[in-house]
């Protein structure tokens, strides 16, 4: 099959459409032809060489965590997809890539609903199932206010919609700039600086170093999460990862969501959409402020050249 992929660690340019070995579902596993994938900043610090994972990497990797498609395979034990039904979700390869192909193996995955288009499809796996993880742990519940820092970018714009479905009063801290694209999304705006509500919990998304101006706005340590900032722990913040450590069952959400969609309470903000030969563009992109939204990489189409039954 042909696929985005990098042979060695570098700024974007290092992504190229190449030939790579056509995969297979495993167990519990379904092989998609990708319609859309999305870009998150793991792409970005793997393909930079700059991730604790980058060094586990088999080279050429094939970037992406997040895509949607069409299931043409399904591996030993999967009952509730066959061949032809279109699914979204987040790939195998234990959260490390593989959405930037012709096929890819999703090991977690939704039904699409069928008024969500492919592009945005193809950037909701991950965020919404960390999103999902991230509300659970802070028991986010009707009448509650909660605080997102970091609120407009591809898992902060998730969250902020999940809450409100949720009942939550949704406040989101964000650079000005993506004041506008908050509001869009039905967000109240605020800067840390000017929270003057009383807030019952708190969610940093963008691990900048702010948790100690969450828990005095919160008052509570118990009452903040974070998905990014290392230092959390030291604080006794909660930090939630998910996967590669593997504590979470990544279908989180993806269901919910999906009724969310049906009921146009829920769509997945996309910033910007790539041919796949413009992959690199695509990268360069997610790493710019102000983020606000998901990047997305289009499917390969095997009329690109190659022979995709190769490999
Ligand atoms: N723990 C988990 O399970 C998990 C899962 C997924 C992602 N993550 C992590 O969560 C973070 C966010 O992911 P994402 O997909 O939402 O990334 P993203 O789309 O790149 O968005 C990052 C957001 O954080 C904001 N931000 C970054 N630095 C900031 C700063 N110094 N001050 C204020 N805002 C700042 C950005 O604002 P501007 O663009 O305006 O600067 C943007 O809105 C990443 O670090 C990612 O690795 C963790």
């Amino acid at each position: 099959m042909l696929a985005v992929q990098f042979d060695r660690f570098g700024p974007p340019d290092v992504l190229e459409i190449g030939v790579a070995p056509d995969p297979h579902p495993g167990r519990g596993q379904v092989r998609i032809r990708v319609k859309a994938a999305g870009v998150s900043p793991v792409d970005l610090a793997l393909r930079a060489g700059e991730s604790p994972g980058s060094k586990n990497l088999v080279l050429p990797h094939i970037p992406g965590v997040d895509a949607a498609g069409v299931v043409d395979e399904v591996g030993p034990g999967v009952v509730d997809v066959s061949a032809g039904d279109e699914v979204f979700g987040t790939v195998a390869l234990a959260g490390l890539g593989g959405a930037t192909a012709e096929y890819a193996i999703l090991d977690f995955w939704g039904r699409k609903p069928e008024r969500m288009p492919w592009h945005e499809a193809g950037g909701a796996g991950s965020g919404v199932e960390t999103a999902t993880r991230a509300l659970d742990l802070l028991d986010v519940r009707d009448g509650m206010t909660l605080l997102v820092h970091g609120a407009a970018g591809g898992v902060g714009s998730v969250v902020v919609q999940l809450a409100a479905a949720r009942g939550a009063r949704v406040l989101g801290a964000a650079r000005v700039e993506s004041h506008p694209f908050l509001e869009s999304l039905g967000v109240r705006p605020v800067s840390l600086e000017d929270v003057s509500q009383s807030v019952d919990r708190a969610l940093d998304v963008a691990g900048a170093g702010v948790l100690d101006d969450l828990i005095k706005i919160t008052g509570s340590v118990d009452d903040v999460v974070t998905l990014a900032d290392f230092e959390g722990p030291s604080k006794g913040v909660r930090l939630s990862m998910g996967r590669p450590a593997g504590q979470v069952d990544g279908r989180h959400g993806l269901v919910d969501v999906a009724a969310l969609v049906e009921r146009g309470l829920f769509r997945v903000p996309v910033r910007e959409v790539f041919p796949p030969h413009n992959a690199a563009a695509a990268h360069a992109l997610a790493a710019r402020s102000p983020r606000q939204g998901k990047v997305i990489i289009e499917g390969i189409r095997p009329s690109l050249g190659a022979n995709p039954e190769s490999g």
